[in-house]
């Protein structure tokens, strides 16, 4: 086994492991994939302030999001067909979440169900929500989130119109993937991987099948998660799923001072700023540029989270420096996932304190809630 101390290592050995559809799934944006460029190349356009002989004993990285106490402010974003990067994969994340003391977001579209997770898990994980035509299914699925104790609601608002991604067409990925006999080359050349994924007693997608109206096993998903996606989605059913929820509301894929002052309006807890990491609309801004007007705009009304191109500690705190309480991480905990199981991400979170900590230390701050801009040295087209 390589020496690993990036989580690049761990994409490196992922994408060595995983079936190339799996893989391109998670690393591919839509169209041109601009912005699923500039949310990683944007970070490093920012610079750091070294600061020297500032007392660094005693720094913490620990905090609060939505008013629960985090290891830090690192959460793992909802990824789809996780379950499919590792057999099990969502109970792996979510358990590797648990230990570190990071929240775990299950996704709606994920494999092992809400149930699942709550059956192998014993804090409470936030749960992700998409909006569906039948209002029976979103009722059912609020309520299972519920009673599986789930302490948060994250609503996703950026994909009622699903955006293309090319690689997943030209490789016939859908949900479920269809078996077709390219495919099924492209699995039986990793065996390692086919061989865990024989191992799995989890009904898979179980979040919708079994649940929903005439979707009773797999192979009836795939219509249905088509016609499914609400397009219908305003304000107005947000507030009424804040209602029907009750509980802590994050509401994901704000990406304009606009809306930001709209979802401040309907009472939520926080917004993520996010553009699906580059997976919907191309050509719109990275979320770390994104991020400093919608700071501006609400940020003393609502805890602002940020999620994007996050692949390293130091993006971490550049994030929290501009104004965001926490942030999530999306592809670079599957890449820990695919790359190593649960081991997989927990080694993600370690690298990425262990580079939050020491980036913090080496700008003279003892604490997250300490960062602000004043350690940045920020391009001046930045915003
Ligand atoms: C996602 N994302 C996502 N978001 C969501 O609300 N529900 C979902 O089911 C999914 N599924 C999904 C699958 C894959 C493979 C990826 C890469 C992303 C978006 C995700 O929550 C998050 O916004 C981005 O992943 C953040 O960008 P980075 O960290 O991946 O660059």
């Amino acid at each position: 086994m390589p020496i690993i101390t990036t989580v690049e290592d761990l994409r490196r050995i992922y994408a060595r492991r995983v079936p190339r559809m799996f893989y391109d799934y998670c690393e591919s944006g839509s169209w041109t994939e601009q912005t699923f460029r500039d949310n990683v190349s944007d970070f490093a356009d920012i610079r750091l302030r070294q600061r020297v002989a500032v007392d660094m004993e005693g720094r913490s990285t620990a905090t609060k999001m939505i008013g629960q106490d985090v290891a830090m402010p690192v959460a793992l974003a909802p990824v789809g067909l996780t379950g499919m990067q590792s057999a099990d994969g969502e109970i792996k994340a979510a358990r590797a979440a648990e230990k570190f003391g990071v929240p775990f977001t299950l996704s709606t579209m994920s494999i092992c169900s809400i149930e699942d997770v709550a059956a192998h898990t014993t804090k409470p994980f936030w749960f992700q929500l998409y909006v569906m035509r039948d209002e029976e299914f979103v009722a059912g699925i609020l309520q299972r989130a519920k009673d599986a104790g789930c302490s948060a609601l994250v609503l996703t608002l950026d994909l009622q119109i699903l955006g293309q991604r090319h690689r997943d067409v030209k490789n016939g990925l859908s949900a479920p993937p269809k078996l077709t006999l390219p495919t099924l080359m492209n699995l039986s050349t990793k065996w390692g991987w086919g061989l865990e994924m024989l191992g799995t007693k989890r009904r898979q997608f179980g979040n919708i099948v079994g649940h929903a109206k005439g979707v009773s096993d797999v192979s009836s998903l795939s219509d249905w998660t088509a016609e499914q996606f609400d397009p219908r989605l305003d304000w107005d059913k947000v507030r009424r799923l804040k209602e029907q929820w009750g509980g802590k509301l994050i509401l994901k894929g704000i990406l304009d001072a606009e809306d930001a002052r709209r979802a401040a309006d309907v009472g939520a807890d926080a917004i993520i700023v996010s553009n699906h990491g580059g997976r919907q609309l191309d050509g719109a801004l990275s979320s770390i540029r994104a991020l400093p007007s919608i700071v501006r705009a609400v940020g003393d009304r609502v805890e602002i989270h940020v999620d994007g191109g996050i692949r390293t500690g130091q993006d971490v705190l550049k994030a929290l420096a501009l104004g965001a309480k926490g942030t999530y991480i999306g592809r670079a905990f599957v890449y820990g996932l695919g790359a190593m199981g649960e081991a997989g991400v927990t080694k993600v979170l370690e690298v990425m304190h262990k580079e939050l900590d020491t980036t913090m230390a080496l700008c003279g701050r003892k604490s997250v809630d300490s960062l602000d801009r004043d350690i940045l040295l920020v391009p001046e087209d930045f915003e």
